[in-house]
């Protein structure tokens, strides 16, 4: 009887622990990410992770040396998730334009000009799988020609050359830095042209220096900065993470490309400016392990949306061989995060309403789809030998859970273990 007491008691232990979400509920968390996206900014948010999960040699996160981001071409269905999205969008996208400026046209009609490019990568991963097929009359490969013109030509720039979030007016968003860049370095892979690059790093650079604001150790980047009306000078965690992960992906695209000898002082550049935002979550990790919504305001909710992005961009730094040294940090992340996925619905709870930066809501698509990249992210950086897990046991999620069940199993472990605890006394 008691030897039973005792295995209840470690066995408990263990699922406390654990938070490693199956296989089965990250399916589900896939499936909600599928169904959920419906704004420009989240079905391209959707298209990344699907590329990151789904076909990863196509990502420019992949480390095997026959990946190969910026395929000349590529059978008729070996990408149908993405050529799915890159179709919607070419259904959704206005009539060409023919007096747009310089030939450009955006994507998608969107009063964020940036949100529209987020989709630019899906769009060429299409042209090559469909070989420049048409859709409305327009082939996938000429809609990202205009995609790009569209952005350097058509909309406002700041007086330091920015190319603003908006349609309306020059303004900073943090959220331009996952939006754009990354798409102007993919669009120099496909059409060889370095330029385009160079222009990815210098809009990340540009940014950087308008919302980046230093913090004990390390720095965070304001949201919303310049032009007049919506300003959000707040920290916001989300605005971090795509600041953060969108230049990742530049730096990494520069890795990936033929111009990785030549470009490293802005590989290195772009290497540091991500990890000065990690630095600066670092301080400001919940004792809860998760990051609040605004990052260092104590009143501000702990928001699981980010955390899980801010955990993917630490696991990449490390699968990249930038540094292993966010590697805690980021399985703290995304341990805590996991524990917040409904273990019957698979939908990531505690998440900043994406339609409303200030408030906690429902449900978020991003977020689902943040859960996607940094599993990848965690997969990628388990079958590499686990660099950086120091004072971290086994995958660093303590084993497999089906969901919610750890979160409430960690509120309830020390009642149920003192409970159980009683029980043996009064049995011994
Ligand atoms: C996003 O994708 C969904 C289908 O998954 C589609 O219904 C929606 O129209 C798309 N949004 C845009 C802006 O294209
Ligand atoms: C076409 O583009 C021009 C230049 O950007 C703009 O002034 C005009 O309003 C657009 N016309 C339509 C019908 O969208
Ligand atoms: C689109 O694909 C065609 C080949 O099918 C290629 O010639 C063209 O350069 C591609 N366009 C872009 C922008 O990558
Ligand atoms: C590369 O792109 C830039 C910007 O559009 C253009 O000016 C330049 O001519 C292109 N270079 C080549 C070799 O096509
Ligand atoms: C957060 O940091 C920013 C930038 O340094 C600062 O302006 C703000 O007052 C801080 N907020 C809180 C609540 O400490
Ligand atoms: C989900 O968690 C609740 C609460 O701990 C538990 O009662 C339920 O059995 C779990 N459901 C599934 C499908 O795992």
């Amino acid at each position: 009887m008691r030897l039973q007491v005792l295995i209840a008691v470690l066995t408990l232990a263990g699922v406390c622990d654990a938070t490693h979400l199956s296989s089965a509920r990250l399916s589900q968390v896939y499936d909600k990410m599928n169904s959920f996206a419906k704004y420009s900014w989240e079905n391209g948010t959707k298209a990344q992770a699907i590329l990151e999960w789904t076909y990863p040699d196509l990502s420019v996160f992949s480390t095997a040396s026959s990946s190969n981001p910026f395929p000349a071409s590529l059978s008729s269905n070996q990408i149908p998730q993405i050529v799915d999205i890159a179709r919607t969008t070419m259904n959704n996208r206005p009539a060409t334009n023919a007096s747009g400026i310089m030939g450009g046209s955006p994507l998608l009609e969107d009063g964020a000009a940036a949100d529209p490019a987020s989709l630019g990568g899906a769009i060429l991963l299409a042209n090559v799988s469909t070989g420049n097929a048409a859709v409305k009359n327009v082939g996938y490969g000429d809609a990202a020609r205009m995609e790009v013109a569209y952005l350097l030509y058509g909309v406002p720039r700041s007086n330091t050359g920015a190319i603003s979030h908006r349609t309306e007016q020059a303004q900073y968003w943090s959220d331009f830095t996952f939006m754009v860049p990354p798409f102007l370095a993919t669009y120099a892979g496909f059409s060889n042209n370095q330029t385009y690059l160079q222009i990815a790093y210098d809009q990340c650079r540009l940014y950087r220096d308008r919302l980046r604001r230093p913090m004990s150790s390390g720095a965070l980047w304001a949201h919303i900065q310049g032009g007049t009306g919506n300003l959000d000078p707040g920290l916001w965690a989300t605005g971090n993470g795509w600041a953060a992960y969108g230049m990742l992906r530049v730096m990494a695209t520069i890795q990936k490309s033929q111009w990785a000898g030549q470009m490293g002082s802005q590989r290195g550049d772009l290497a540091s400016w991500v990890g000065e935002i990690m630095d600066g979550c670092k301080g400001y990790v919940t004792p809860n392990g998760l990051l609040r919504n605004y990052v260092n305001d104590t009143s501000s909710f702990e928001e699981t949306s980010a955390s899980a992005l801010i955990a993917a961009t630490g696991l990449r730094l490390s699968t990249l061989g930038v540094t292993d040294s966010y590697v805690p940090m980021a399985l703290n992340l995304l341990s805590s995060a996991s524990r917040y996925v409904s273990n019957s619905t698979g939908v990531l709870e505690q998440v900043v309403d994406p339609l409303d930066w200030s408030k906690q809501g429902q449900d978020s698509p991003e977020g689902q789809s943040f859960m996607i990249m940094a599993y990848a992210a965690h997969g990628d950086w388990d079958r590499a030998g686990r660099k950086g897990a120091t004072g971290v046991d086994g995958d660093g999620l303590g084993g497999y859970t089906s969901g919610a069940v750890a979160r409430w199993g960690a509120g309830m472990g020390a009642t149920a273990v003192a409970a159980l605890v009683a029980g043996l006394a009064v049995l011994a």
